[in-house]
């Protein structure tokens, strides 16, 4: 269990923050609510308190004597702050420390993880944006908030990230610190980074209607992008038909097919530091579909679609980052149908040889045990001989593979720096 210290600032989104509590008590871990005094004008605390199963302090000058911004500060796991409003973020980049919340913020050593939520103006207005600059250079956390519809008629991107996200990616900032694998170095190993992740299901079309695809959901590859969030990663999605929500990813890019996803990752290529291949790609693709909707009185009882293969986007990235020496670090997945670990690993094996990738994240389809569902059980491989197995949900599996990509990449940099 993880004390997390909530820290609410005044803006239309504070309601929100009764997810984030529930998602965390759900989760169990004990949460501790500071609301600012601008908060409690849009939420009340009689709410927050029967949430949160704790008193709501917002105070600095109650309870003097166990002088509470220190012991808060101290004793949390975990700090969250949401939303943050562009007054906080002031307040907190120049260490002003004027209330309960700023003077626990300053206390405390633990990861704290800032959401704001703000009119897309104030997001983008210069003061704003040195303000995040600087806290995220202290190591603060910040993410970039959702676009969508705003308080009034107005849309871009302002919006708080949706309760899930927020507590999926505070869960992995906590874990990080307390992994005892994953050491300081590997720690920051991601921070700043330019993370690609490939995520979901491509469709190949047969006609207008129809298409072939296959039962990825996205999940674990939206898991990935969170858990590089947390990392302090810049994190780019390219979605496939996904099934679960993006929140809290600061860039999505959305494709349909096998063409579209590998028009969109050698576009990007160049600037990725990481490219993680989760998405499930079809191999082939139907050669001349239809544009009109096949009919069956005209197709008959039998109906032939001719397949012609799509280009492996995942061994051509390989062999473009190797020819232009763009530097970035691989990460392939491996659907296989082995049904014991020991297979997994050897299927693993011969799978990062024929991909020629850094990395291969193996996981046993069998059974149906992995697509759409919210567990996982994966096998790590990196081509220098390093293995890890993780199992566990989908949120912890990404924990675990983020932590082998930044570990992985921490010892490859200490090899090129001797
Ligand atoms: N992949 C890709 N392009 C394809 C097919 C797969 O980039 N046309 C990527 C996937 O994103 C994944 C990895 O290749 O990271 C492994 O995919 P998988 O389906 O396990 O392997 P295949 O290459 O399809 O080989 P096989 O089906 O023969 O096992």
């Amino acid at each position: 269990m993880m004390r997390v210290l909530l820290g609410i600032t005044g803006g239309i989104a504070a309601y929100k923050a009764t997810g984030i509590i529930r998602g965390f008590t759900e989760a169990g871990h004990s949460v501790k609510v500071i609301p600012t005094a601008n908060a409690l004008r849009f939420i009340g605390s009689t709410t927050l308190e029967a949430l949160s199963h704790n008193t709501v302090d917002s105070d600095l000058y109650t309870d003097v004597e166990s002088v509470k911004h220190v012991a808060l500060g101290q004793e949390a796991d975990l700090v969250v702050v949401a939303p943050a409003s562009a007054a906080f973020l002031a307040r907190y980049a120049a260490g002003l420390a004027d209330d309960l919340l700023l003077n626990a913020l300053l206390v405390t050593t633990t990861p704290v993880l800032v959401v704001p939520a703000m009119h897309t103006e104030m997001w983008q207005n210069a003061a704003t944006v040195a303000n995040v600059a600087t806290l995220r250079a202290r190591g603060i956390t910040i993410l970039d908030p959702d676009s969508g519809r705003l308080t009034g008629t107005d849309t871009g991107p302002g919006r708080l990230p949706e309760p899930e996200a927020i507590v999926a990616i505070g869960l992995a900032l906590a874990s990080q610190s307390t992994q005892g694998e994953f050491s300081a170095t590997s720690a920051t190993a991601l921070a700043g980074k330019h993370f690609v992740v490939t995520a979901g299901g491509t469709q190949e079309a047969i006609d207008p209607v129809r298409y072939i695809g296959n039962h990825s959901s996205g999940k674990q590859g939206v898991a990935i992008a969170h858990a590089a969030t947390a990392a302090g990663a810049r994190v780019t999605l390219i979605g496939a038909n996904l099934q679960v929500s993006t929140s809290g990813i600061a860039q999505v890019v959305s494709v349909n097919t096998a063409a579209e996803l590998e028009r969109e990752v050698n576009a990007i290529l160049a600037s990725a530091d990481v490219l993680v291949m989760a998405a499930a790609v079809a191999d082939y693709r139907v050669e001349n579909p239809l544009q009109e909707k096949i009919k069956r009185s005209s197709a008959g009882e039998h109906l032939e679609l001719k397949l012609v293969a799509n280009p492996d986007i995942l061994a051509n990235a390989v062999e473009r980052v190797n020819s232009e020496n763009l530097g970035s670090t691989i990460v392939g997945f491996a659907a296989e149908t082995a049904g014991s670990m020991e297979r997994l690993a050897t299927l693993a094996t011969v799978k990062l040889a024929a991909k020629g990738c850094q990395m291969i994240v193996a996981n046993d389809v069998s059974l149906g045990r992995v697509f759409g569902s919210d567990r996982n059980t994966v096998y790590l491989l990196s081509a220098n001989g390093n293995s890890a197995h993780a199992q566990g949900s989908k949120q912890e599996v990404a924990i675990a593979v983020v932590s082998f990509i930044a570990g992985q990449m921490s010892a490859a940099a200490d090899i090129l720096d001797r």
